[in-house]
């Protein structure tokens, strides 16, 4: 767990709440975890629901590890230490957006259970819904996609510290939500996922 350097710091709270804003926006936020090897298709996922989402008039966003790579992490790279930071950073930034209202879908290969774990409560603390999406896709399938040729890179050894090669990936036990990426089309995840919100009521009008 990171530590509180700063002291003599008092959460502010406004006088606008969580539920002012869930009216106004006719939503309530969440965050979505998805979590999974490299091309393992987290991001594929997580673009086709943000655009299923819009169709239902439901504003989502997505924070995407490489991209969140390229700005507020730019000065993290892989190595445990680095990735735990990089978990912890984006599960406070999904809270808080979460927190607005917004569904935040969040790709991050996150492969330790620990920092999950961590968001998780995070979330639950925050009385947030929190939904694990554990994009199920073995190893071999991933490697062979290699959609940005970095398994063979791994496997020449010019990348180090590669999830799944030379790094850990450690699976969710306990998800929410199980994508057999193998034997599911994009469109099934999709679905599935849809169904999933609308059984936590996260796809109606909030009750004023
Ligand atoms: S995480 O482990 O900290 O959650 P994150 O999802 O942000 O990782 O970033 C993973 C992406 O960075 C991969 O999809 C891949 O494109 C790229 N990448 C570069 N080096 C590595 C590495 N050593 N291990 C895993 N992914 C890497």
């Amino acid at each position: 767990m990171a530590e509180q350097k700063a002291t003599n710091v008092y959460w502010h709270e406004g006088e606008v709440t969580r539920n002012d804003r869930a009216n106004l926006l006719g939503q309530q936020g969440a965050t979505l975890w998805f979590t999974g090897l490299s091309g393992s298709g987290k991001s594929t996922v997580a673009v086709e629901l943000e655009k299923a989402l819009l169709a239902k008039g439901k504003l989502s966003y997505r924070l995407d590890g490489d991209n969140v790579r390229l700005g507020i992490n730019k000065n993290l790279g892989f190595s445990a230490e680095d990735r735990t930071e990089n978990i912890r950073r984006v599960g406070e930034v999904s809270k808080l957006m979460a927190d607005s209202g917004v569904l935040v879908l969040n790709s991050f290969i996150s492969p330790y259970i620990q920092d999950r774990d961590q968001v998780r409560s995070l979330h639950e603390v925050a009385n947030i819904p929190f939904i694990e999406v554990f994009v199920d896709c073995s190893l071999e399938e991933a490697e062979k996609r290699d959609p940005k040729g970095l398994y063979k890179k791994a496997r020449a050894g010019e990348i180090k510290n590669f999830t799944g090669i030379d790094d850990p990936y450690e699976a969710p036990t306990n998800p929410e939500i199980h994508l057999h990426t193998d034997k599911m089309t994009l469109e099934e995840e999709v679905d599935a996922i849809v169904a999933a919100l609308a059984e936590l009521n996260l796809l109606t009008e909030p009750k004023a």
